[in-house]
């Protein structure tokens, strides 16, 4: 049997939400649990990221602190699995540049995320912004990742990484690089605002009431979803009768990935009945899942020092992880 190569990343700016928590965290949980001796996994916050727009150099640091302790709450084990900062492991920022110049630039337009994120000031977005997407190939192949656990919004930035793995291997006529395969979950793998059933549940979403974060207090995880925007008809007896209503579909959805049913399962639970009977299931079933995450949470925030040793640690291991392929790409490439 074949070596499985875990490997993912999320970014340090705001709260864990639901959306990265059904979309990413609690497969790479799953995941680690289900490591066998021979695999290995290596989960970090991409701080380097966070960077390609501005930020207030105070709240990066504690928001790294925030999101460790986060993933740890939920689970991150790190004697299990690597837990790391990006940006204390250079060897990502070292093949992003070599990468980089394998990448096409014809490849890096079609990002949806750029333009995304971009907005209509394109031309002042910042050049890391663009290019960004080839440091998350690094990040995945200096690993020589099998498995990236990741929600669907990161399915094309992963595509890219094969592209660029696959183009590595042909260029120089080697099989350095192995082509990592995007694992997405299959319900909720998209999680969308409560506030819009049509875009994503976002970390950068104006409205607080579009998501529920790790940290909010039970009366407010309530009021969020009374809040939710929903349609006056009942739930269907099947998930097929969700069609053309994406609020509904979502909070189906979401409830479906907490209790790990599938939607139809849970439209037969509630076929006939209006909303106001679902959402107070729904604000229980993630009071259930998060509540002792968020407890969790609380208590590794109260050591902060404990935080940065296991980071650095994981840094460390993370460092002698990737130095061997580094040194391989270098010779490839014809690099002193
Ligand atoms: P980030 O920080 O935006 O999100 C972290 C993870 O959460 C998933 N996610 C969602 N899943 C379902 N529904 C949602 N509404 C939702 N919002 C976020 C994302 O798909 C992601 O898996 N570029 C990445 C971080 C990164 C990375 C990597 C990921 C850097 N290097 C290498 C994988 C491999 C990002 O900004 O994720």
């Amino acid at each position: 049997m074949t070596m499985r190569r875990i490997v993912s990343g999320i970014q340090p700016t705001g709260h864990l939400h639901l959306g990265n928590y059904l979309g990413a965290i609690r497969q790479w949980v799953d995941m680690q649990r289900a490591l066998r001796p021979e695999d290995e996994a290596f989960f970090f916050i991409a701080d380097l990221h966070a960077i390609t727009v501005r930020q207030d150099p105070r709240a990066l640091r504690e928001g790294i602190r925030a999101m460790a302790a986060a993933l740890l709450a939920a689970g991150v084990d790190p004697q299990r699995a690597t837990l790391f900062c990006h940006s204390q492991v250079p060897a990502h920022a070292e093949l992003a540049w070599i990468l980089g110049c394998v990448a096409r630039v014809g490849w890096l337009n079609r990002m949806t995320q750029f333009k995304e994120k971009s907005g209509k000031d394109r031309e002042g977005a910042s050049v890391g912004l663009y290019t960004y997407p080839v440091l998350q190939a690094a990040d995945v192949l200096v690993y020589r990742a099998t498995h990236v656990p990741v929600g669907e919004d990161q399915k094309q930035h992963l595509e890219l990484a094969r592209d660029i793995a696959l183009k590595f291997n042909t260029d120089f006529g080697v099989e350095l690089f192995a082509l990592p395969e995007p694992t997405i979950p299959p319900t909720a793998p998209r999680v969308r605002s409560l506030r819009d059933g049509t875009v994503k549940m976002s970390k950068s979403d104006p409205s607080d009431y579009s998501r529920i974060n790790l940290t909010d207090p039970p009366e407010l995880v309530s009021r969020k979803i009374q809040k939710a925007r929903t349609d006056p008809e009942p739930l269907p007896a099947t998930a097929a009768g969700l069609e053309g209503r994406p609020e509904a579909q979502n909070l189906v959805e979401i409830m479906a990935a907490l209790t790990r049913r599938t939607p139809d399962e849970v439209c037969a639970e509630f076929a006939g009945r209006g909303f106001a009977d679902f959402k107070p299931a729904l604000t229980e079933a993630i009071l259930a899942e998060l509540g002792p995450v968020s407890a969790r949470w609380k208590a590794l925030m109260a050591d902060r020092d404990e935080l940065d040793r296991i980071l650095a640690s994981g840094a460390e291991r993370a460092r002698a992880a990737a130095a061997p392929l580094l040194a391989e790409v270098r010779r490839t490439v014809g690099l002193p």
